[in-house]
C-alpha cells in the first residue's frame, strides 16, 4: 500500500514506520504524504486507539528532510513544502488519540521536528538529536523553532539551532527532549508497553487531556477555560459515570468512549 513508509497494526496501536534506511528515512515528498495517510487512518480507524512512529534500520529515526529536494526549489515553493509540513506536523500534535515517538537513532531537522510534533518521546541510547539547518543555509520549517523553544526553553533551543550541535540520548533525557531512554532493543517494547496503559483509560478522557495541555501553547485560547469546558463535558459522558461507579464497587472500569 505504502512505497516509503509501512504500518502496521499491533494490539491497538498503529506502528508507523519511515522506511527509506538507505537514505536515513530522509523526508521526501512521498514520505510526507503518505505519513498524512497513515495519521488519517489513527484518526479515522475505531480498531486504532494510539500510534507510535519509528524509523527503519539501526541507525536513524529520520536524518531529515530530503536534502537533495532543496537546490531547485524557489520561495514560494519553499513556502508550499513547509505549509505541508506544518498542517501534518499540527494534525498528529492535534490528534485525539497518543502518538508517541520512538526515536531509534538519528533525529535531525525535519526527524527531530516530527518526533517534537508527537506527544511524547523515547529514545534509545543510540539517539541524536539536532536542528542542522543553519549548516545547509536554512533555517527549520517543520515548527523546529517554536516547539524545540517550548520543549526545551529559549537559551538551549537558541544553542541548538544556532550551533547545529547534536544532542545524545542522556543529553535530551536531560534537557527534557524526551521521556526514557532504552536499549536498542527494549525501544519498541517500552514504548507499547506505555500506550498500553493508557488503553484501558477513558478514551474522551485521553483526549480531553490532549486538547487541554495543547491549549497551553495556543496564544487565542486560554488553557485554563479549555480546561474548564472539558472537564465539565467529562459529566456529560456514560465513561465518567463508569469510572466513578467502577471505583466505589472496587472494580476495573470498563470504558467504551462514550
Ligand atoms: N537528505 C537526503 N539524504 C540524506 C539525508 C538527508 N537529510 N541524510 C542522509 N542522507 C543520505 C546520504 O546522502 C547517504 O546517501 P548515499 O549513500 O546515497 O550517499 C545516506 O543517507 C547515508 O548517509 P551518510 O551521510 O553516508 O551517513 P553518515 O553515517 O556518514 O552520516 C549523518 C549520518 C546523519 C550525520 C549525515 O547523513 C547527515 O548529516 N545528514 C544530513 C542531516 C541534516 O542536515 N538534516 C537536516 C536536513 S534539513
Amino acid at each position: 500500500m505504502y512505497n516509503t513508509i509501512s504500518t502496521e497494526l499491533n494490539n491497538g496501536i498503529l506502528e508507523i514506520t519511515i522506511n527509506r534506511p538507505d537514505k536515513l528515512n530522509a523526508i521526501n515528498r512521498e514520505v510526507m504524504n503518505e505519513l498524512a495517510l497513515a495519521v488519517d487512518e489513527v484518526y479515522k480507524n475505531d480498531g486504532v486507539f494510539a500510534a507510535l512512529i519509528t524509523g527503519s534500520g539501526p541507525k536513524a529515526f529520520i536524518a531529515g528532510a530530503d536534502i537533495s529536494e532543496f537546490p531547485k526549489l524557489t520561495t514560494e515553493q519553499g513556502e508550499e513544502l513547509s505549509k505541508v509540513g506544518h498542517t501534518i506536523f499540527q494534525r498528529i500534535e492535534d490528534c485525539h488519540k497518543p502518538i508517541v515517538a520512538a526515536v531509534n537513532g538519528f533525529a535531525l531537522g525535519g526527524g527531530c521536528e516530527l518526533a517534537m510534533a508527537c506527544h511524547f518521546r523515547l529514545a534509545s541510547n543510540n539517539a541524536r538529536f539536532g536542528q542542522p539547518e543553519v549548516n545547509l543555509g536554512i533555517i527549520p520549517g517543520y515548527g523546529g523553532t517554536q516547539r524545540l523553544t517550548r520543549l526545551i526553553g529559549k537559551g538551549k533551543a537558541l544553542e541548538l539551532m544556532l550551533t547545529g550541535d547534536m544532542l545524545n540520548a542522556e543529553e535530551a533525557l536531560k534537557w527534557g527532549l524526551v521521556n526514557h531512554v532504552t536499549t536498542p532493543e527494549e525501544l519498541l517494547p517500552k514504548t507499547r508497553e506505555l500506550l498500553q496503559k493508557i488503553h484501558g483509560k477513558a478514551p474522551l478522557a485521553v483526549a480531553r487531556v490532549i486538547k487541554c495541555v495543547n491549549s497551553y501553547f495556543r496564544y487565542d485560547e486560554n488553557g485554563f477555560e479549555t480546561e474548564i469546558t472539558e472537564f465539565a463535558a467529562s459529566f456529560g459522558t456514560k465513561d465518567l459515570k463508569e469510572g466513578a461507579t467502577a471505583f466505589i464497587e472496587k472494580r476495573t472500569p470498563n470504558f467504551k468512549g462514550e
